[in-house]
């Protein structure tokens, strides 16, 4: 274990934003954490693991802390399901490919989404119909304040759209080391509904869809539609889906008729952000370095050298935009430092 100085962040944001780190350590499991956490108690620390929900917009003035424990097992199956625990530095995409590969379900519609396994349950990530709270069963995280592991479960989590405890209370608190995900072995509970899906799996002739199928759909679904991050920097989605009143969505439908929505409850509906920024008229458009991806509105694009800070504007002013417009306040999904 090295600690780095003045290190270029560059290749730990998926977002491509070149900023240094004043120190920079990676860790490979919780003996090195600890040992880290412990001579580094005074300093600003910034916990990374894929880099994949950040903007970096200044240099970073303390020890960055790389989680990079590795790691697959099983821990407990019967017939039916099986119990897997994956450590926290292992990359979410390959862990839903091994978990393909043995044909474990539940997992599938969240392929080559971007980010490490152990920062997955922080926003609830998920796409097209699922999200990690379906597939969760408990994690452990080590506390900054004492180093102890605790584990929560999946009610513990509080797990919400976007969001978890890990975002409320908990925030800056825990750095989480694993995750058991319960995953079906047989009659898997297949989610095609997600109206691209079906189209894709229509294009791909396949009627009767196997887990391996649906990866191979979303995996094409999103490389049509998403930027990959190690051609185009970005961070998937920059802005959450708002979720607003049924009040103001019929209001709004007075003028838009075709605004999508997608059910939450009898009093609020959620609004596609991407929607939206197009209808703005935001989509495509580049300003220099940076823009937004021209497939999807909700995606803020580095295409090269482009500042933290610059894309930050742009953010800002497709804030005060929709505000104006919609009379809606969209918040960013990404974490900003
Ligand atoms: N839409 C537009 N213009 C755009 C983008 C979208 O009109 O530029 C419309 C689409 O036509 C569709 C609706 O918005 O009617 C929804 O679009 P899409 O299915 O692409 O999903 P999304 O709501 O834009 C969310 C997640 C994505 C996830 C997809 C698929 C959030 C913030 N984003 O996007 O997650 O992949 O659904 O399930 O909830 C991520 O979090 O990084 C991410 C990519």
């Amino acid at each position: 274990m090295k600690i780095f100085k003045n290190i270029s962040l560059k290749p730990y944001n998926t977002f491509g934003i070149d900023v240094k780190a004043k120190q920079f350590v990676s860790v490979n499991n919780i003996d090195e954490l600890k040992y880290v956490l412990l001579s580094s108690k005074k300093k600003t620390k910034l916990i990374l693991g894929g880099g994949s929900n950040i903007l970096l917009t200044k240099p970073f003035d303390g020890i960055v802390i790389h989680i990079n424990f590795k790691g697959i097992e099983i821990i407990f199956e019967n017939e039916d399901f099986v119990y897997v625990k994956a450590n926290a530095g292992e990359n979410w995409h390959e862990f839903v490919i091994w978990c393909i590969n043995n044909d474990f379900g539940g997992i599938e519609n969240l392929s080559l989404i971007p980010g490490n396994v152990g920062t997955a349950p922080i926003q609830n990530i998920g796409a097209y119909g699922i999200e990690l709270k379906d597939v969760f069963e408990s994690c452990e995280a080590i506390s900054l304040e004492n180093h102890e592991i605790k584990t929560f479960s999946k009610s513990a989590c509080n797990f919400g759209y976007r969001n978890s405890i890990f975002k409320q209370e908990a925030k800056g608190k825990y750095i989480i080391t694993s995750v058991i995900f319960k995953l079906t072995k047989q009659n898997h509970q297949l989610h095609i509904n997600y109206g691209t899906i079906t189209s894709e799996l229509k294009s791909m002739h396949i009627e009767k869809p196997s887990i391996q199928d649906i990866s191979k759909a979303v995996i094409s679904i999103r490389e049509s539609k998403l930027p990959n991050p190690k051609i185009i920097g970005n961070s998937g989605s920059f802005f959450k889906n708002p979720i607003i009143s049924k009040n103001q969505f019929n209001q709004l439908l007075e003028n838009f008729n075709d605004i999508p929505s997608y059910p939450v409850n009898d009093e609020e509906v959620k609004v596609p952000a991407g929607w939206l920024i197009e209808k703005a008229g935001f989509k495509g458009k580049r300003f220099g370095d940076y823009g937004i991806h021209k497939n999807q509105a909700l995606v803020l694009v580095n295409y090269g050298n482009a500042k933290g800070k610059d894309i930050l504007k742009l953010s800002k002013l497709i804030q005060i935009t929709i505000k104006r417009l919609f009379d809606i306040s969209i918040e960013a999904e990404v974490n900003i430092l």
